[in-house]
């Protein structure tokens, strides 16, 4: 009988995983573990980290929680060798911290356009460039998952524009990545999620309503829907899948 080349073990690997400390990155991170990768857990909030840790440790993974923002190039610069030093070099990179502007584009300060510049779309090249440098010189293969959104292409008009354009921007940081780092066997993928239950999405329906109701199946999508596509992406089987982004909406949205 035919084997399919499929597997999800990832023993032996160390994956980065920003924005662990809530929503679609927790998630990512204990998923990660439970299929046998060392995980280092980055975000701002580090209480929250060690309570995940905890929790992936009590199931017998293996975890570290390092304090990381960002929007700070320095951080982002010193990240790579912490992790090595602690949990081995990382060769999976899960670019998932982000934050939504929920704004008109005139009504945002300075600082707030820089934030969501920094957070959603710098950090996502300069980490990548980080986490590949090693790699490249080591001739290592690694692979790298960005957060996209469907936001990269749909854009209603009310509020949150730049939010859509540092997506579209995770977007082709994907897919040029892919094509420079093909030869050095980096994979650069994306998820590009419509609406996931996470602290993001409740405060978009308090701020809005139940506007999920109007979804053709009338509800939010919950981040274990989002499982399979990351373990195909960084599945070791997957290996001639790059630059390319995965929409993942539960049909919310048109076409
Ligand atoms: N939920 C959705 O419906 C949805 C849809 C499309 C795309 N996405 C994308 O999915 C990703 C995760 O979103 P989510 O819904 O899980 O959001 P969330 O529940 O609000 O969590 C956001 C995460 O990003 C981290 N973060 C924010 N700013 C950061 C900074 N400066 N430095 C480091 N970490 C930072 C937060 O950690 P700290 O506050 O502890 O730093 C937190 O762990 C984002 O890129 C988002 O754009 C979400």
């Amino acid at each position: 009988m035919t084997t399919p080349n499929f597997s999800i073990d990832l023993s032996g690997q160390t994956a980065i995983v920003t924005g662990a400390s809530a929503g679609l990155g927790l998630r990512f991170a204990k998923v990660l573990a439970a299929c046998g990768s060392k995980v280092a857990c980055t975000a701002r909030r580090k209480d929250k980290l060690d309570a995940l840790v905890s929790e992936i440790e009590a199931d017998g993974g293996v975890a570290q929680a390092f304090a990381l923002d960002v929007r700070d190039a320095q951080q982002l610069k010193a990240i790579i060798p912490s992790v090595t030093d602690a949990l081995g070099q990382p060769n999976i990179l899960v670019n998932n911290a982000g934050i939504v502007d929920a704004e008109h584009a005139t009504r945002m300060s300075q600082e707030l356009i820089d934030d969501v510049l920094d957070t959603n779309l710098r950090s996502v090249f300069t980490l990548s460039n980080e986490f590949a440098r090693p790699l490249i010189a080591e001739k290592s293969p690694g692979r790298i998952v960005n957060i996209a959104s469907i936001a990269a292409t749909n854009y209603g008009g009310n509020g949150a524009a730049l939010y859509s354009i540092t997506k579209a921007g995770v977007v082709r940081v994907t897919e040029a990545l892919a094509v420079e780092w093909s030869r050095f066997h980096i994979n650069v993928n994306g998820i590009a999620p419509g609406l996931f239950q996470t602290d993001m999405s409740d405060g978009m329906v308090e701020r809005s309503g139940e506007f999920y109701k109007q979804f053709p199946r009338g509800r939010i999508a919950q981040p274990e829907q989002m499982d399979s596509t990351l373990l195909f992406l960084v599945s070791p089987s997957s290996d001639a899948v790059t630059g390319t982004v995965v929409k993942i909406d539960d049909g919310q949205s048109p076409r």
